[in-house]
């Protein structure tokens, strides 16, 4: 159903995220009847560019970026005409401010208006300032943060600080859009409407958990970005802990987003500490060289670097975490994310533990229940059931269940729901404050025991599943990933 009308301003609005993303991801709730006629997305950026040819901009994008048979001309033409460009760098307070406030202005002060941070973030306080001085933000105005929040704690910090200084906590929006995917949140479905899940949702019948974000691609020209940052702070501090909140998670006592997000804070500062002492037993890092990615011959990170420095930035790591509460003492949660791995994978694994030796002969290998994230969101539970014809063999099948019908429910991307969620002022799938630093405070102690260091990233070759420090990590208590079993 649509939602009330809005205008929705962006800043770092030629970058990449907007492009690849954000437009797209509106124009699709648009083409959904979602977004009324007379709501108003305002690009903001520095270059000085007129609504017509920020709009050819986007209309590029948007050829590119939205599903071919999803892309109907007249929609998008009609799309495009809410959308409005001010040339403004909202970091400086003495921009255009005018221009987008006329913008604003004519459409009124009641309706909500969205603040969307694309930006670097070390600029995040100075555009939040300029809102708030310039009077742009309303009752009805909420600030979306885009990640990265700082790159260590006391970045983070400050640039929560530098926000808060100017709009409330609760108008604060920290995306992750991990938690857009559809996949993540029916986590929390399968555990807390399923007894029978819930109920051995714990260390007597987990063994393991396994958290893995692989992806094919390499650099993909954001050198710039990646270098400067690397696998933990891209993916592992947010998406991949934000995962793990949610399978690890006590059962929150309501649905309300601050009831879940204090469940999901008590998991981040219960994780057991990493630093220099113990980085080595529970931690690998490791960058590709050349290899070849589905048939293809692709150069090693430092190739694609735009001056082939030398660097010392993970593409991949895996760590072990453990969390330190009654429900899940002992039991391994490993996560894993790289660039240029075999496949485009994201899928949480439980593994539960083995059965005694029994009526069937051997002890059985515990099951793994599998939720699939992307590509083919789904839930996979194997099952042993009697071998037909056999008299007591057994056969594995897996219990499989799609998370929708192929065909007939569309995945909204990760983004369309979150954007609107901005808009509706439902900030249950977005990141609190207090969730953020608690992310950093414990990733915080491995970047720093990297930095000290004697060694960089072990190598792997490009479209393999990393180093074999990852293997040597899970082999260690006995376990193995996925792909190994
Ligand atoms: C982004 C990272 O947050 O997530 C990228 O900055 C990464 O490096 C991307 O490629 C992965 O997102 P998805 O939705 O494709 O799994």
């Amino acid at each position: 159903e649509p939602v009330p009308s809005f205008d929705y301003v962006i800043f770092g609005a030629t970058g990449d995220l907007t492009m690849r993303k954000l437009l797209p991801a509106l124009c699709r709730r648009f083409a959904e009847g979602q977004i009324p006629a007379d709501a108003q997305i305002i690009g903001t950026a520095r270059s000085p560019l007129d609504d017509a040819a920020y709009r050819e901009r986007g209309l590029k994008a948007l050829r590119e970026y939205v599903r071919e048979d999803e892309f109907v001309d007249a929609t998008v033409e009609r799309f495009l005409g809410l959308v409005h460009y001010v040339s403004l760098n909202g970091a400086d307070a003495e921009g255009n401010w005018a221009g987008l406030s006329a913008r604003l202005d004519a459409a009124g002060s009641e309706r909500v208006r969205v603040f969307y941070l694309a930006t670097a973030p070390d600029l995040y306080g100075a555009i939040a300032q300029n809102i708030n001085e310039k009077g742009l933000r309303t009752e009805q105005s909420r600030i979306v943060l885009e990640k990265p929040i700082g790159t260590d704690l006391a970045t983070a910090r400050m640039v929560n600080e530098g926000v808060g200084r100017h709009f409330p906590e609760n108008s604060i929006y920290r995306i992750d859009h991990y938690l857009g995917k559809e996949a993540v949140q029916n986590v929390i479905a399968l555990r807390f409407a399923n007894p029978m899940l819930e109920r051995l949702w714990d260390r007597e019948s987990i063994e393991y958990v396994q958290i893995t974000a692989a992806e094919t691609v390499g650099l993909e020209g954001r050198g710039g970005y990646y270098d400067g940052s690397g696998a933990l702070r891209d993916m592992i501090q947010n998406h991949l802990l934000q995962v793990l909140t949610v399978v690890a998670m006590e059962r929150p006592s309501s649905l309300d987003a601050d009831a879940l997000r204090d469940e999901k804070v008590r998991v981040l500062t219960s994780l057991k500490p990493l630093d220099r002492n113990n980085l080595a037993a529970n931690v690998a890092r490791g960058q590709y060289v050349r290899g070849t990615t589905r048939g293809q011959a692709v150069p090693a990170y430092r190739e694609e670097l735009p001056d082939e420095a030398p660097s010392n930035t993970e593409t991949f790591v895996a760590l072990k975490a453990e969390i330190d509460n009654p429900r899940w003492q002992g039991v391994p949660f490993y996560l894993r994310s790289g660039k240029r791995m075999p496949e485009k994978l994201t899928e949480i694994v439980i593994q539960f533990r083995a059965g005694e030796p029994g009526l069937f002969g051997a002890a059985r290998p515990g099951s793994r229940l599998v939720i699939r994230v992307q590509p083919n969101e789904s839930v996979i539970l194997p099952l042993f059931v009697k071998q037909p014809g056999s008299t007591f063999g057994l056969d594995e099948v897996d219990a499989l269940s799609k998370l929708g019908e192929p065909g007939r429910i569309r995945f909204r991307d990760s983004y369309e729901g979150l954007m609107l969620d901005a808009v509706k002022g439902s900030p249950a799938l977005f990141v609190r404050k207090d969730e953020t630093e608690a992310a950093w405070a414990w990733v915080t102690p491995i970047l720093q025991g990297w930095s000290e260091a004697a060694n960089g990233p072990d190598a792997y070759a490009a479209g393999t599943w990393g180093p074999d420090s990852a293997r040597e990590l899970l082999a260690r208590a006995g376990h193995q990933w996925v792909e190994d079993a």
